[in-house]
Parts: C-alpha cells; sequence; structure tokens
C-alpha cells in the first residue's frame, strides 16, 4: 500500500463482534491492543494486562476476522525482560491466537528484542512517541517530539527499529511536521495515532470511533474522530427493554414457544 500510496486503515478491535464488524467495514489492519484493559477490561492502566489476556482476546479477533491483517500488542513485561522472553510471548500470538504480527513499545532499547523476534521470523511493529506502557518515565499522557531534542530522540528510535528489521512502526502522538519528518527518515511504512496526516495510515481505538468509552478511564484525546455515539445505543436500548419488562409488554405472544 504504501509503495502504490495508499493510505492503510488501521483501527483496534478486542473481542469477535468488535473486529467482525471493523473486518466487514473493510479495514486494512486490526490492532489487538492492549488498550483492551481501558477499553473492555475497566482497568486505568494497560500495564495491568498479561499475555493471556492479550491471547484470549487476540485469538477471539481472529476467528472473526477473513481479511485485515491482525496484529497482537505486546503485554507490559512480556518482552522487556529478554530476548527469550520475547520471541517465546511474540510465538504465542502467532500460535495461539492466529496473529499476523505483533506490535511492542519502544525504540532504541528495545530494538534488541525487536532483532531477536525478527530474527525469529516474526513480523514485528514498532511503537515510539507515547509509549502508554511508559507512562510513568514520560510523566503521563503527553505529546512527545515538541523539543529538538526529543525529535532527535525520537529519530535515533525509528532508525533504531528500521535497523532491527521491523516491519513497520506506528508513531503515538506528536506534532504532524515530526510525523512527516519520521516517516521521511526511514523506508518501512510509518502509521500513526495522533501523528498528523504525512504518515502512510492512521490508527483510532475502536471504542473512541464508535463512542463506547468510559470518560472516567480514559479522555477523548484532540486527535480523536468519532463517528457514532454507540454507548448512548446501548443505554437507549436496555432502558427500553427495562421498561417493557417492569410493564409487562415484554414477552409478549410472538415470543413465546409453542402455541
Ligand atoms: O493498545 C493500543 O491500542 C495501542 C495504541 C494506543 C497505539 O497501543
Amino acid at each position: 500500500m504504501k509503495r502504490r500510496e495508499k493510505k492503510a486503515v488501521f483501527i483496534t478491535a478486542y473481542d469477535y463482534p468488535t473486529a467482525m464488524y471493523a473486518d466487514v467495514a473493510g479495514v486494512d489492519m486490526i490492532l489487538v491492543g492492549d488498550s483492551v484493559a481501558n477499553t473492555t477490561l475497566g482497568f486505568r492502566s494497560t500495564t495491568s494486562v498479561t499475555m493471556e489476556d492479550m491471547i484470549r482476546h487476540s485469538g477471539a479477533v481472529t476467528r472473526a476476522v477473513e481479511r485485515a491483517f491482525v496484529i497482537g500488542d505486546m503485554p507490559y513485561m512480556s518482552y522487556q525482560p529478554s530476548d527469550e522472553a520475547a520471541i517465546r510471548n511474540a510465538g504465542r500470538f502467532i500460535a495461539e491466537a492466529g496473529c499476523d504480527a505483533v506490535k511492542c513499545e519502544g525504540g532504541e532499547r528495545v530494538a534488541p528484542r525487536i532483532r531477536a523476534m525478527v530474527d525469529a521470523g516474526l513480523v514485528v511493529m514498532g511503537h515510539i512517541g507515547l509509549t502508554p506502557q511508559n507512562l510513568a518515565q514520560l510523566g503521563g499522557y503527553r505529546v512527545q517530539g515538541k523539543t529538538s531534542r526529543q525529535v532527535e530522540a525520537l529519530t535515533a528510535d525509528i532508525k533504531a527499529i528500521e535497523e532491527a528489521g521491523a516491519h513497520f512502526v506506528l508513531l503515538e502522538a506528536m506534532p504532524p511536521e515530526v510525523g512527516a519528518a519520521l516517516r521521511e527518515s526511514v523506508e518501512i511504512p510509518v502509521y500513526g495515532i495522533g501523528a498528523g496526516p504525512h504518515v502512510d495510515g492512521q490508527l483510532l481505538i475502536l471504542h473512541d470511533v464508535i463512542g463506547m468509552q468510559d470518560p472516567g478511564i480514559l479522555k477523548k484525546p484532540r486527535f480523536v474522530k468519532r463517528y457514532a455515539d454507540v454507548g448512548s445505543v446501548i443505554v437507549d436500548a436496555v432502558s427500553r427493554y427495562s421498561a417493557d419488562v417492569r410493564s409487562g409488554v415484554f414477552p409478549s405472544e410472538e415470543h413465546f414457544y409453542g402455541g
């Protein structure tokens, strides 16, 4: 797609129905993000998610998908400790969950892990900029690449990721001119979430796009565009069902067996 100058559509999904709808809608790539922590499991931090959670959710997604390319997000501490841990856990996303590729967060310092996974035959996406697994070090949800020092560090990161053999990279939360410069600095496809328009494709979190997010757990970032208010649709449907049960309108004869 990059060679053909076509923008890739990339979205998260976490379970069978959300993946099925995203696939039917024709997205190119699906990330089973560790944002499942916030969107689906009710945690405040992605660091609460385990390998078992990710394998369970990734498997549900791949069972639903017929055409999109599915990437499993490696959870906190599944790749940081050693090359061996990285290869073993990345392999589980492929062998047990049926993913096409894995993603891990970090630049220069995870480059050796990326090299190890690529050498083991895996397809790997890098992820730099705002990396939620390192929120404490980053001082919270902050736009990255705002100073020349940060831009230098991001440039070194993306080059190290490409050099390590990553097949593509994701940029998160940075000014558009930084996204553009980083994209120009490497050959591999560069996707963005809040990194401006000058990249090879856009990622958004499905629950942000469809309006199914608890604002107490995750605030809607500036880069999000909301296309539906599914949360209100659910509240409305369940409220009307509740009213029908309480008033005796449901079940009516058409919902009875026999007769
Ligand atoms: O887990 C996720 O959805 C992600 C995106 C925020 C990039 O890693």
